[in-house]
């Protein structure tokens, strides 16, 4: 190995111009792990999220990233992961693992799904955070067969894996999205409406007997006040991104003691689906590793149908 290793990490707080490539030394596994060389890491808005505020300038840099999906290089003594034992060349999906923005990764065999032949290095890099957020969605509100549910954020990157997802569990689907995403979201099994004043009225005319549960996957007050307007359960409402007032009106938030395990459970199935073509991967753009900068500067216009990959 002559050339060395690369991430990107956050050298300060502040915007995308913050983002820094640097070289390091090439990570060696430790007992359970493995060495990935990265084909591919998921960009989630968390990410950005991570060094976009004020923050206490001792834990700079931050790694960043959170998937990836790459070749086995180096096996630590004992890696495994669910399927048994990895070898070098195996080709395995990682999540959740720091500092994924990387072109080499050491990771315990417990962060590794394999990936499916039938996916590419950018899908399989950026299934698992979005998708197992959705799965979480979807379980935390009993989405199941004959119900009605409304996504706030359809189009999104969480948005378009929980609209397929919904679907799959037999539920009729009212997505959310600007007019330009209605004909994908349409191709998914769901109803497109499209966000901003009147909002409550358009789904109330597509859903005259109600709706049974609501997912705000965007974080404004529009999608909160028509949700808590719809359905009359508030446990069958959850919100990934409006914390505060989501706690003060008493829907469902992320957290608590088995998010973790939900996320984690649904890898497997996440990637069977996806391997046989029943959840579709929609990949927004790629970027080099080196222009994560910009891929951010995507992130933050709010406004990407699907997902970005960065490619070491
Ligand atoms: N707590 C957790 O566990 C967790 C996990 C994942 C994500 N999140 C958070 O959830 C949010 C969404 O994540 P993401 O990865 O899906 O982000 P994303 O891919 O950047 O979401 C973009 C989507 O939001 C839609 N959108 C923008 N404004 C909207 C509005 N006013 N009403 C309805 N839709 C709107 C856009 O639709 P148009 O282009 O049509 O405008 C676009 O499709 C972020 O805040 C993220 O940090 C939380």
């Amino acid at each position: 190995m002559s050339t060395p290793a690369r991430r990107v990490v956050a050298a300060a707080f502040g915007g995308p111009e913050v983002l820094e490539v640097q070289e390091v030394d090439h990570p060696e596994p430790g007992p359970g792990q493995v060495r990935l060389s990265v084909r591919a890491a998921g960009v989630n808005p968390i990410d950005a999220k991570l060094y976009g505020g004020p923050g206490d300038d001792s834990n700079l840099p931050i790694e960043l990233g959170f998937e990836a999906a790459g070749v086995v290089t180096a096996v630590g003594d004992g890696a495994a992961d669910d399927q048994g034992p990895l070898s070098v060349g195996d080709e395995v999906i990682a999540f959740r693992v720091p500092g994924a923005y990387a072109s080499e990764l050491v990771v315990d065999g417990s962060a590794l799904t394999r990936k499916p032949p039938s996916l590419g290095w950018d899908e399989a890099a950026v299934l698992m955070l979005s998708g197992a957020t959705a799965v979480h969605a979807l379980t935390a509100t009993a989405v199941g067969e004959g119900d009605t549910v409304l996504v706030h954020g359809g189009a999104g990157g969480v948005g378009l894996y929980a609209v397929q997802l919904a679907r799959l569990r037999g539920a009729r689907v009212i997505a959310t999205a600007s007019e330009g995403s209605h004909d994908l979201l349409r191709g998914l099994g769901a109803e497109p409406v499209v966000y901003g004043d009147g909002l409550l009225e358009r789904v109330q005319a597509l859903a005259p007997n109600g709706v049974d549960a609501a997912l705000d996957l965007v974080g404004t007050d529009e999608a909160l006040d028509v949700s808590l307007a719809l359905v009359p359960d508030r446990e069958r409402v959850t919100t990934i991104a409006a914390f505060v007032r989501g706690q003060e009106e008493g829907v469902l938030l992320p957290g608590g003691p088995t998010a973790e395990a939900i996320r984690d459970a649904a890898r497997p199935e996440l990637a069977r689906l996806a391997g046989e073509g029943r959840l579709g991967v929609v990949v927004a753009r790629t970027y080099p590793l080196a222009d994560a900068a910009e891929a951010h500067r995507q992130i933050a216009t709010g406004h990407t149908t699907g997902k970005l990959a960065l490619l070491p």
